[in-house]
């Protein structure tokens, strides 16, 4: 149809139709930041400290000072310190219920305060109103309404357990108020007091979190939000009356916080950067990915730590979507935040532009073809307009580096194997979106990446019931969810007394039975060696140390295995990942055929326990037959450590899976050689785990021994590796090395804070321990905690209907 400007058809309108300045108010914000004189101190103990020393709080979006904030010294964190550890004992003797109340009435405050709170965090971060009140506000209120649940909840859920104590958190400036309500909600939910620093870019939504938790009565001392800087986040990891630290920021960080707490015994969290892949199918609804690149990429300017942000496409539909995309970027509306017609606002700070800036740079020098919308971009304030790469080799900095900014990476792949292997290919493993339309290549792909997170043909869904967390150098711990909540609680003192043990029999000395070979000739030697894929390895060096028993008897030798050895294993394990990918019942199988050749042979691992120790035949004899025992109980769990499908309110699931974690280092200790070892191998090998296991240092010839089991027992080869020797130095290589993915180690606190160190090279999950658990217990000794630690969760989200 011809247009005729004189008359123009509804349609012609439709087209040339602009949109109008839809600003939201800033009154309320504005008048609120007057009532504090747009100046802010902390909320210690209650109660709000006077301003000292402050720093300027500005609105990315026009560049002006719009409030200060006082940069907390340690002197503050002592006093928020203190303040919080006040406050926990009353906090936690409260009722389960009670504590519900007080995070029920949190939330209906936040819904109460939704408007004020979502203009002032779009002032203060520079992000769209219309995310700020559409998102982040309504899921800050689910969070809290969500964990009033695990409060009510927490003695029957987390039966056995309690609060941890005092926590640090620390937050950044992305999701202001959505990271507090992350870190908040679930340590009051588990009966913690708290100290959290807010991100020195954004810190005006806390403080009026802070008035709300006045307006509610929670008790002085359980909230403390002190403000600052990197600093003042490094006295809170430091201070010693913390007793776990949970934060969301830059790997960077993370890693100097891993080492910080080394060795410290406070519990860790880390939520930390990532680089995830967006895979697009050519079987894929194009219109929708498209949508579902602007929610990856261009949602909160690209400021997400799981922003969608390498687009990997299948050759044959790349150019076509490459062509909606530019189509659809021309059509994108950035601007004033609180203009409610705006797609993308402003970049958080001047800081950020730069380094987006560069990256962007550097991408062109490296060769990737850059483009941008023809549109112009405000020219005051903090903005950056979407950016498409494309010729983007997968080794080239913008490919691997977190940008943080609106700007989009794209690469081909051929088949549905390079997708995974290109998407694996980086340090990180946050999150993942999958774009098909064939549900079986969906659920084929998600369990193969590796990130906490993988959404089927949607992306950046969110919900307090599902648990949020990386994989790898993205950190470790989930926000959300169940499996959020046990990082905010620990084992409880136990109440049951233990199992009494028969006496130790007091030393005595026995003939070492090697010496005792008949005829007069000499033994043969014995010498047992490693076990290393599947076979008994000589170790790499000649040397073996000596084992006597406690009284000096020698009992034996045992190799002293060293960095090459350990090297060997772990290549081993890797070999063997397969058998993360056994069923369930297999594995209990295997289990249980274990069980089996040990106790055939229980008369001998009995006596060989008590040459090593000493510890009489009778306590011999029960750490024995416990080891048959355990081996059964993850015989048991191999089939039935069941993951969830999460309550989310979408149309859809959130298939929440129990996935193991790859190759993990087990050191173990010393007081029962066989049942420790066991207690740790095992359930690592039940879900699937490959291990180096380092048996007791002092006793290894129970482990020694075991190789003759473990060779007659159908576990594939690779899946236990056993390096005797120096433990803490064998350990500290296993910690090291960037092809273990977790580091289990019982010993002492020095040999802890080691192994803590040195797994910051590649934020491997640690679990440490310098306390003397009974593994006799089967409380101490088995179950879900051993489960946990075994396994990574994965949310897979699917959601469903036209
Ligand atoms: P950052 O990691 O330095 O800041 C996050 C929080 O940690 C802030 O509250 C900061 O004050 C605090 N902090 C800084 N140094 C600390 C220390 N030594 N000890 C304790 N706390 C400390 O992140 P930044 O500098 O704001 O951003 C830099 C880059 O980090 C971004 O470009 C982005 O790539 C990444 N990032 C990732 C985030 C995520 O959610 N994954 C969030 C923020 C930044
Ligand atoms: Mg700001």
């Amino acid at each position: 149809m011809a247009t005729n400007p004189a008359s123009p058809t509804v349609a012609d309108i439709f087209k040339t139709m602009d949109y109008g300045p839809a600003p939201e108010s800033d009154k309320e914000a504005l008048a609120w930041l007057g009532k504090h004189h747009q100046k802010f101190g902390h909320y210690i103990g209650g109660a709000w400290t006077k301003p000292g020393k402050a720093f300027d709080v500005i609105n990315p979006a026009t560049a002006k000072v719009i409030a200060r904030v006082t940069d907390g010294t340690k002197a503050d964190v002592d006093a928020a310190v203190a303040a919080a550890s006040k406050a926990l004992p009353a906090w936690k003797a409260l009722s389960p219920h009670a504590r519900a109340r007080y995070l029920y009435a949190i939330a209906r405050a936040v819904q109460k305060h939704s408007r004020l709170l979502a203009v002032l965090e779009s002032m203060d971060n520079g992000k769209s109103i219309r995310e700020t009140r559409d998102i982040d506000i309504p899921l800050v209120a689910r969070h809290f309404y969500h964990h009033a649940g695990w409060a009510q909840l927490l003695d029957t859920e987390f039966a056995g357990y309690e609060a941890i104590g005092v926590v640090g958190q620390i937050i950044p400036w992305n999701f202001p108020l959505l990271m507090l309500a992350w870190k908040i909600a679930p340590a009051l939910a588990g009966g913690n007091t708290l100290v959290l620093k807010p991100a020195e870019f954004t810190p005006l939504s806390a403080m009026a979190f802070a008035e709300i938790v006045h307006e509610v009565g929670l008790p002085p001392g359980v909230v403390n939000l002190v403000n600052g800087h990197g600093e003042t986040g490094a006295a809170i990891v430091d201070h010693p009356g913390v007793d776990k630290i949970a934060f969301t920021g830059s790997t960077e960080v993370g890693r100097i916080i891993r080492k910080a707490t080394a060795g410290s015994g406070k519990k860790l969290s880390l939520e930390l950067g990532g680089k995830s892949p967006f895979i697009v199918y050519d079987d894929a609804d194009l219109d929708s990915v498209v949508e579902g690149v602007v929610d990856a990429i261009w949602f909160n300017q690209g400021q997400v730590c799981c922003a969608g942000s390498r687009l990997l496409v299948q050759e044959g539909i790349a150019e076509r979507l490459v062509a909606k995309l530019r189509l659809r970027m021309e059509k994108l509306r950035l601007g004033s935040p609180l203009d409610k017609a705006v797609d993308m606002g402003a970049i958080v700070a001047p800081v950020q532009l730069e380094r987006i800036r560069e990256l962007v740079q550097q991408g062109v020098d490296e060769g990737a073809t850059m483009w941008q919308p023809s549109w112009a971009c405000p020219t005051e304030g903090c903005f950056y307009p979407p950016t498409l790469f494309t010729d983007v080799q997968p080794s080239s900095t913008i490919a691997q580096v977190e940008i943080f900014g609106p700007v989009l990476v794209t690469m081909t792949f051929r088949t549905p194997e390079e997708s995974v292997a290109i998407a694996n290919n980086t340090p990180y493993g946050l999150a993942a979106s999958v774009w098909t339309e064939s549900i079986n290549l969906a659920l084929d792909i998600a369990p193969k990446i590796k990130a906490g997170v993988v959404w089927v043909n949607s992306t950046n869904l969110f919900d307090a019931a599902a648990g949020f967390g990386g994989y790898r150098e993205s950190g470790f711990g989930r926000e959300g969810g169940r499996e959020g909540m046990w990082e905010y609680v620990k084992r409880g003192e136990r109440r049951a007394p233990k199992v009494a043990q028969p006496a130790k029999r007091p030393a005595a000395r026995k003939a070492p039975r090697a010496a005792s070979a008949g005829g007069g000739l000499p033994p043969v030697d014995r010498t047992p060696k490693l076990f290393i894929a599947g076979k008994q390895a000589r170790p790499d060096g000649a040397y073996t140390r000596r084992i006597v028993s406690p009284s000096g008897a020698p009992v034996g030798e045992a190799p002293e295995g060293n960095r090459k050895d350990i090297r060997n294993a772990v290549e081993a394990a890797h070999a063997a990942k397969g058998w993360g990918r056994a069923t369930g019942h297999n594995r209990a199988q295997i289990l249980y055929y274990i069980a089996e050749n040990l106790a055939a042979r229980a008369d001998e691992f009995t006596a060989r326990i008590e040459s090593m120790t000493e510890c009489g035949s009778e306590l011999a004899r029960a750490e024995v037959d416990a080891s048959i025992a355990r081996l059964f109980t993850y015989g048991a769990w191999a089939d039935k450590y069941d993951g969830a499908v999460h309550s989310v309110p979408i149309r859809g699931v959130a298939i929440a899976m129990n996935e193991p974690i790859g190759v993990i280092g087990i050191a173990c200790d010393e007081r029962y050689p066989l049942l420790g070892m066991l207690s740790l191998a095992a359930p690592a090998v039940a879900t699937g785990n490959t291990t180096i296991v380092i048996p007791s240092q002092r006793h290894p010839l129970a482990a020694t021994d075991f190789y003759a089991i473990l060779e007659t027992s159908d576990l594939p080869a690779g899946v236990i590796n056993i390096v005797t020797g120096d433990k803490d130095a064998l350990a500290k290589v296993l910690a090291e090395h960037d092809d273990v993915e977790a580091m289990w180690y019982r010993g002492g606190r020095e040999g802890a804070k080691a192994i803590e160190l040195a797994s910051a090279s590649n934020m491997k999950r640690t679990w440490t321990a310098w306390d003397d658990r009974d593994w006799l217990d089967r409380d101490e000794g088995e179950g879900r905690e051993f489960l946990r630690a075994a396994t990574n969760v994965k949310n897979i989200w699917v959601p469903y209907g036209e």
